[in-house]
């Protein structure tokens, strides 16, 4: 697979230092919250899309269940199996775009977390196709009653955040959500930048989009990395949470 987009490339040259960011220094509880939600028994298989250098899916292989993790992002995925090697867990890494990902076989439920694909946009993107496309992707897979939990970033905190400046200067369109900045990372050869594109949601068309993709939203509400819980959104939090079944009678 070619690395298509600019979240690839800033991914790649990220990844060595992605788990000093302290968003990522709450996996065990996030872990925690998650198996309480999807309710599973173990060897349950779970699907991990943009999962990253893995953080969620080498917690839950530990606690006995089968995680499959796909990423677009070669640098994240190579952290990620180091990680698990470490830590002594088989996981099933799969280097693919969320947007393009689909499988024969049926996972048991879903995480997408901490903008996992959903929602970074690359240059080509179309906003109002890339994040359903991943939606419908993931519901493909999941068997019927499945569930998929979901964090993503807060457009009610993007409308009230960004002025009227920034969306005359293009830095954030209030027609697609999407917000385009510059983004400077560290690499073996130098810093280097690279514009990225991200999309936000407010939880009405989160729940419009999950519908369309044949997922009903049991629970929307706060989602912050370090604040996860069934709770109220937050109008100005970073992340909205979704929680999400695929039908019973689906097919
Ligand atoms: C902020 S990180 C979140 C990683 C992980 N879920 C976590 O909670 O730490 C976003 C991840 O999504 C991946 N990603 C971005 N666009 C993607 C796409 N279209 N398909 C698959 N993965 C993608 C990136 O490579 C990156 O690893």
């Amino acid at each position: 697979m070619t690395e298509r987009n600019e979240w690839a490339e800033f991914f790649n040259g990220h990844a060595p230092v992605y788990m000093d960011n302290s968003f990522t220094k709450n996996t065990v509880q996030e872990v925690d919250f998650v198996l309480q939600e999807l309710s599973l028994p173990k060897h349950s298989h779970i699907l991990d899309t943009g999962c990253g250098t893995g953080r969620h899916a080498i917690e839950l292989a530990k606690r006995g269940y089968r995680v499959t993790g796909v990423d677009i992002s070669s640098g994240m995925l190579a952290e990620a199996e180091k990680a698990a090697r470490e830590a002594e867990v088989k996981i099933t890494w799969v280097h693919a775009d969320a947007a393009r990902f689909s499988s024969t076989y049926l996972f048991d439920a879903g995480i997408c977390l901490c903008e996992g694909a959903f929602g970074l946009l690359g240059k080509d993107d179309d906003p109002f196709e890339h994040d359903i496309n991943i939606l419908r992707n993931i519901g493909s897979v999941l068997k019927p009653g499945a569930r998929l939990i979901s964090t993503t970033l807060n457009g009610c905190r993007m409308i009230r955040q960004f002025s009227q400046e920034d969306v005359i200067k293009g830095q954030f369109n209030p027609v697609t959500m999407v917000e385009t900045s510059e983004m400077e990372y560290n690499t073996p050869e130098g810093q280097k930048s690279v514009l990225l594109r991200e999309r936000g949601y407010v939880p009405t068309e989160l729940v419009m989009l999950f519908r369309l993709a044949g997922l009903e939203v049991e629970h929307i509400g706060g989602g912050t990395a370090g604040n996860w819980g069934r709770r109220p959104l937050d109008l100005d939090e970073m992340e909205v949470m979704v929680i999400a079944r695929k039908a019973a009678n689906a097919a």
